[in-house]
């Protein structure tokens, strides 16, 4: 079968090494995948990378892939340049695999190019094949941004060029909500980000991991979830358990083998923020991820940072723009930051996340570009050093 992943542009390398890394058939030609013109709201719009496997493989990809935003079926993809073709080729689909009478589905359809322009009709006659393979339309519901809950079946068309690709979405909530951040402090990073970070940053998740920004927890949590090889699904639902093929045996036993194989050193992970609500909230995450006795927070300012023994990685996400706090405070914020780096962290290597260069130089250290995403509609870049000096061994 024929899956797509889709993640948040700038993570792709990332989520092809994890889809590698799972033992998975990657096609490379697919990456990344995006143009300006076909950027739409169906399903392919972002970044993303196909592969390929069985049904097993579709699971497993959602139980452990830690940068992906959800996994699609590449279900059908036909000619379709009158709405009578569209109708007979979508009602030859097998549905019946992945829809149980009665279950809602909600559509997004995007057309470019094609004589099928009206998004509104497209869908009705895919409901209406629906119906003819099924006996009955499904009711249908509207495509919630952010799909939450167990909701509807969310179906992808996608016309281009006269030619229609039909996806279904086996995960159902986006893959960043792993059901631990429930508390949330300023500006939070999607899990997927952060777990992107870290991976891009190069951490050897056995060495020490500091993020003196720690807000509501996400890096250090995900490093802790990264470490201990805890996989990121195991605690939530995905929309393919309610499909008529799913097995749950087969679901039961990838749970019982995920996690094991753990690594014989864990890193010593430290995280901190100035503001209190933010460490509790913290806290509280990581609890919920069972990864609290894993992670020293404390509630400081950068200024007072103790590193724990290095050499080891800072991997952080520091206020920029005017999410956190105006523009003038923050260069000398990053000052601050470049000094304690470079008189506690000699030999550290360090990755921010950031708007711009400027912003990073008033450290006072030399960063070099890594990687470029996009988070909340902003273009923002990971910028990493190695802090000069020899470092203290642990
Ligand atoms: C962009 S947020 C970090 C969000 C975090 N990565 C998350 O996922 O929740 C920046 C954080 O830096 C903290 N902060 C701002 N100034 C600070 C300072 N001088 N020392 C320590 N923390 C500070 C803020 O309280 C805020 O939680």
């Amino acid at each position: 079968m024929d899956f797509y992943v889709v993640c948040t542009p700038g993570l792709e390398p990332y989520t092809a090494w994890e889809l590698k890394s799972l033992g998975l058939k990657v096609d490379l030609l697919s990456l990344p995948v995006r143009s300006p013109d076909v950027r739409d709201g169906a399903g392919e719009e972002s970044g993303g990378i196909a592969f390929q496997g069985t049904l097993k493989d579709l699971y497993r990809a959602n139980l452990h892939l830690r940068t992906a935003g959800r996994v699609l079926v590449r279900f059908g993809s036909f000619k379709a340049a009158s709405f009578a073709e569209l109708r007979h080729q979508a009602a030859r689909l097998p549905w019946e695999q992945f829809l149980t009478a009665g279950r809602p589905v909600a559509l997004r359809v995007a057309c470019h190019k094609s004589r099928l322009y009206h998004q509104a009709a497209v869908a009705e006659r895919v409901i209406g094949a629906l119906g003819d393979r099924l006996g009955q339309p499904p009711p249908v519901r509207k495509a919630a941004e952010e799909d939450d809950g167990t909701g509807p079946q969310l179906i992808f068309v996608r016309l281009v060029e006269n030619h229609c690709r039909i996806s279904l979405d086996s995960s159902g909530p986006l893959l960043h909500r792993r059901g631990y951040r429930l508390a949330t402090a300023k500006a939070p990073l999607r899990e997927t980000l952060a777990c992107g970070m870290l991976l891009a940053s190069g951490w050897e998740p056995v060495s020490p991991l500091l993020d003196p920004f720690c807000g509501s927890g996400t890096i250090a949590i995900e490093g802790a979830l990264l470490a201990l090889n805890k996989a990121p699904g195991r605690n939530r639902t995905f929309s393919f358990m309610d499909w008529p093929a799913f097995s749950k045996e087969t679901w039961q036993a990838l749970l019982a083998e995920a996690g094991r194989g753990r690594r014989a050193r864990e890193p010593l992970i430290q995280a901190s923020d100035r503001d209190r609500g933010a460490v509790r909230a913290a806290r509280e995450n990581a609890e919920r991820a069972g990864v609290a006795d894993r992670i020293v927070f404390s509630c400081r300012a950068v200024s007072d940072v103790e590193p724990p023994p290095g050499p080891g990685w800072v991997v952080t996400n520091p206020p920029f723009g005017l999410r956190v706090s105006p523009r003038n405070d923050l260069r000398n914020l990053y000052a601050v930051l470049g000094k304690i780096l470079q008189t506690k962290c000699p030999g550290w290597q360090v990755a921010l996340l950031g708007p711009d260069r400027r912003l990073v130089g008033q450290t006072g250290l030399r960063f070099a570009e890594k990687a470029a995403f996009r988070t909340g509609g902003l273009a923002v870049k990971l910028w990493q050093t190695r802090v000069e000096g020899s470092a203290t061994s642990s």
